[in-house]
């Protein structure tokens, strides 16, 4: 057999951003049917190097290769028609257009784009709906299925599966298998190790903006790419964290909750000092349910009660009065993107404040202690868009360390964040329930459970189905009940 061929190379990529270097030195070289992982913790510099090879922003330093011809990217048109196509790790979809019109402006075949659709057992969906108006998963695999009717021979892909329940990233998997058996290959950014183990040929890690490895993740342990994106082995945090508390008051509960068609008379309550898991397959209703504690949305029966008074939320902001505070799943919406991080930390102080624009002197120590917290990258501070993905959903959730609650809502909120930051947040929310705080978290990755949560209820079809002790629940145990199927005995 003939040596696959190079189909993309980097040499020495350097990029800085004002006063901060996002890349020093990166040399990645994809070759042709390669699924290729880019890993490295938050802020390394992965998105930055996506975004040169897709032409977004010009290297500083450095060479691009396109099948050994160095070339130069001026526009995102000339990386598409050297055959290179990204899904950003934010949606890039004009919020206010139909799918159809975003279609249109990227010059798409619309049969190839339908028939990418159907792999993703999608092709119901309405083209003529306003994006702002679909879920952030529909909206990651438009962006992959537009970037797919391209027929590139390299697709980009940030972060794609953070987004997607695994249903749908398996059908990635299985789009990928197809497309390394036609000799094109992907660049595949992501935090799940075991992604990286079952997809990915070769991997490059990064640190600091430099290459520091590069590896085969057959020949490696997860744990050996854990050292190597880290520098430094990681702390195993283990459930020894989890102290059994005697319950406090109930500070939230829920009676026969009910939203049509979604969810069925659900009920349940939280304690002080208590995590309260919440596990679903994609679609049972958890959504509606978070919209409904956070006042996003109002139940069509059913009751709210909190701290024992009985409450209906018209808004979040009668929530938030409450207590009642949401880290929601999608960072872009509860984020301003052009304010700096310090601004966004401290938005929960703002009906206190004369002035939007200034920070109290004595309220700054409270958004400091927030970022030290968690580890927030504050090398680009002065706008938030400006952060790394993980570095934004960090700030989603540091503005409620700083706004203080009772009650915290989160969704997904290791979304996109690396390992060992993971595991910080884990801590973090241990020690918010250990000062009385009653925490309903619901997550797409059934580890989190053991590690963190008390209880666990299981939602399927917008009923609770189960109920388990955190510390005896296992992933299969979890993942029968959340298909609505009874445990063996
Ligand atoms: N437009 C910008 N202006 C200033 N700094 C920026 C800009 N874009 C990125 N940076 C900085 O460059 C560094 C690398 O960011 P990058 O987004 O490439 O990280 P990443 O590896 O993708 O991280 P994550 O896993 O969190 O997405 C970060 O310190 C980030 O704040
Ligand atoms: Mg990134």
């Amino acid at each position: 057999m003939s040596k696959p061929k190079l189909l993309l190379a980097t040499e020495a990529i350097a990029k800085s951003y004002g006063p901060v270097t996002a890349l020093r030195s990166v040399d990645l070289t994809v070759r042709s049917g390669e699924i290729h992982a880019l890993l490295g913790a938050n802020g390394a510099g992965k998105s930055t190097l996506v975004k040169i090879l897709a032409g977004v922003q010009p290297a500083d330093q450095g060479l691009l290769r396109v099948e050994g011809q160095i070339v130069r990217f001026r526009t995102p048109a000339d990386a598409l028609h050297a055959g290179i196509a990204t899904v950003f790790q934010d949606p890039a979809l004009i919020p206010d257009l139909t799918v159809a019109q975003n279609l249109r402006l990227s010059r798409i075949d619309m049969a190839r784009f339908r028939d990418g659709l159907a792999r993703f057992a999608l092709e119901e969906l309405d083209l003529s709906a306003l994006v702002r108006e679909l879920p952030l998963e529909t909206l990651r695999v438009v962006d992959l299925v537009r970037a797919v009717a391209r027929q590139p021979h390299v697709l980009l892909l940030d972060e794609l599966t953070a987004a997607l329940t695994a249903e749908q990233a398996e059908r990635v998997f299985a789009l990928l298998r197809d497309w390394k058996k036609q000799g094109r290959s992907a660049v595949l950014i992501t935090h799940r190790l075991a992604e990286v183990m079952h997809i990915c040929d070769q991997a490059t890690i990064l640190r600091d903006g430099r290459n520091v490895a590069e590896l085969a993740p057959a020949n490696v342990t997860e744990h050996q790419l854990v050292e190597a994106m880290l520098g430094a082995s990681l702390e195993p945090t283990s459930a020894a964290s989890r102290s059994k508390r005697p319950a406090g008051d109930t500070l939230l509960e829920v009676r026969g909750l009910t939203a049509r068609h979604l969810l069925q008379e659900v009920s349940f309550a939280v304690r002080s000092g208590e995590i309260l898991g919440l596990v679903a397959l994609e679609g049972q209703g958890q959504e509606r349910l978070f919209d409904l504690l956070s006042g996003n949305r109002q139940p069509t029966a059913g009751e709210i009660w909190v701290n024992g008074t009985r409450c209906q939320f018209r808004s979040p902001y009668d929530a938030v009065r409450r207590g009642v505070v949401l880290v929601p799943g999608d960072r872009v919406i509860a984020l301003l993107p052009n304010q700096s991080v310090q601004h966004n930390l401290a938005t929960p102080l703002f009906g206190k404040w004369t002035s939007w624009w200034r920070l109290p002197r004595n309220e700054e120590p409270q958004v400091q202690r927030a970022v030290a917290q968690l580890s927030i990258d504050t090398r680009a501070a002065a706008q938030v868009r400006r952060l790394s993905g993980g570095n934004q959903q960090k700030v989603v959730l540091g503005r409620w360390l700083v706004g203080g609650f009772r009650t915290l809502l989160c969704f997904d909120p290791t979304r996109g964040i690396d390992i060992q930051t993971k595991h910080e947040i884990y801590a973090r929310l241990r020690e918010l329930a250990a000062q009385g705080a009653a925490i309903v978290l619901y997550t797409s990755e059934l580890a989190e459970i053991g590690l963190v949560c008390d209880r666990v209820l299981v939602l399927h079809r917008g009923r609770i189905v189960d109920e388990q002790d955190a510390s005896h629940a296992t992933e299969s145990s979890l993942l029968t009940a959340a298909h609505g199927l009874e445990a063996p005995v």
